[in-house]
C-alpha cells in the first residue's frame, strides 16, 4: 500500500499563524506536525510516501524533510496543489503516484497515539472498496460524522448540526483504486470545496466501505483550540514515558 499525506490549504482558521507559513510546520510540542502524520504510515509499515502541499511555502517541506532519512525511508514523494480546492481536489493529485495500488491517505494535521497498522493489514486483505477509522469524540458537529447500524455504516455527514452519532470520521482512509473516478464525480460543497466525506458516500453507497475503530488519542490541529490541545497530548503522552514518534531521529537531514 503507498501513503499519502495531505499538507495543502491555507490554514485559514489559524490566521495569523499561518499568514507566512503552512500549517502543517507549525509545531506540535517539539515536532513540526507533519512529522507526526508521516511516522504513523511508517509505523504501519508504509514506504512509499507522497506528500501533497501547496502554497508559498511548499519548498520549506523538501527542506524539512529531504528523501525521509530520519523516518528511515530512502526516499518521499512530493507534489503540488495549486488553489483552494479541498481535501478530494488534492487527493487526485495522487494518481500518477498511486498507479493503480491501494492508498492510505492522512490529513496532514491529524495526530494519533496508537497504531493504524491493524487495519493497514485489514484493508490489505479486503476486496475492493475503502476503509475509515472511528473515534468517539464530544464535539462530532467540528467533523464528519457516521452514522452506524448495527455492525453498518449507511452514512457520513460533514459538520452537521445534529450529529446521528458521536463517532467522528477521523482524517486516515484508505480506497482502493476507484477513489479517483469517485472524486472525478464531485461538485462542490458549500464551502467551495470538493469533500472527501462525498467520497467515502460514494463508497457507502456502493456497498464497500468498511470502518475499524481507532484506539488511543486523536485530534486534529487546524483551529487554536486543537492546535494547543495536540501538543499538550503529546506533551503528556512524552511525560508519562510513552512513546511519541520513537522512531525518528533528531531531524530530518
Ligand atoms: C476534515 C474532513 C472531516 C474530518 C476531519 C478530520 O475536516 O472534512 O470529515 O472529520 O477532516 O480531521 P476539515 O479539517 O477540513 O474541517
Amino acid at each position: 500500500m503507498k501513503g499519502i499525506v495531505l499538507a495543502g490549504g491555507t490554514g485559514s482558521r489559524l490566521f495569523p499563524l499561518t499568514k507566512i507559513t503552512n500549517k502543517h510546520l507549525l509545531p506540535i510540542y517539539d515536532k513540526p506536525m507533519i512529522y507526526y502524520p508521516i511516522q504513523t504510515l511508517v509505523d504501519a509499515g508504509i514506504q512509499d510516501l507522497l506528500i501533497v502541499t501547496g502554497g508559498r511555502n511548499s519548498g520549506d517541506f523538501l527542506r524539512l524533510l529531504a528523501n525521509g532519512k530520519g523516518f528511515g525511508l530512502k526516499h518521499i514523494n512530493y507534489t503540488y496543489q495549486e488553489g483552494e480546492g479541498g481535501i478530494a481536489d488534492a487527493l487526485a493529485l495522487a494518481e500518477h503516484f498511486a498507479d493503480g495500488d491501494k492508498i492510505c491517505v492522512i490529513l496532514g494535521d491529524n495526530i494519533i497515539q496508537g497504531s493504524i497498522a491493524k487495519a493497514v493489514s485489514d484493508f490489505e486483505k479486503q476486496g475492493p472498496g475503502a476503509k475509515i477509522l472511528l473515534k468517539q469524540v464530544h464535539d462530532a458537529e467540528r467533523f464528519g460524522v457516521a452514522e452506524i447500524v448495527g455492525d453498518r455504516i449507511v452514512g457520513i455527514e460533514e459538520k452537521p448540526k445534529k450529529p446521528k452519532s458521536d463517532y467522528a470520521v477521523t482524517g486516515i482512509y484508505m480506497y482502493d483504486e476507484t477513489v479517483f473516478s469517485k472524486t472525478r464525480t464531485l461538485v462542490p460543497s458549500s464551502r467551495g470545496e470538493l469533500e472527501i466525506t462525498d467520497v467515502n458516500n460514494a463508497y457507502i453507497r456502493e456497498g464497500t466501505m468498511t470502518f475499524n475503530y481507532l484506539d488511543g488519542w486523536w485530534t486534529d490541529a487546524g483551529t487554536f483550540e486543537s492546535l494547543l490541545r495536540a501538543a499538550n497530548l503529546v506533551h503528556d503522552t512524552a511525560q508519562k514515558g510513552e512513546p511519541v514518534l520513537a522512531a525518528h531521529g533528531e531531524d530530518g537531514e
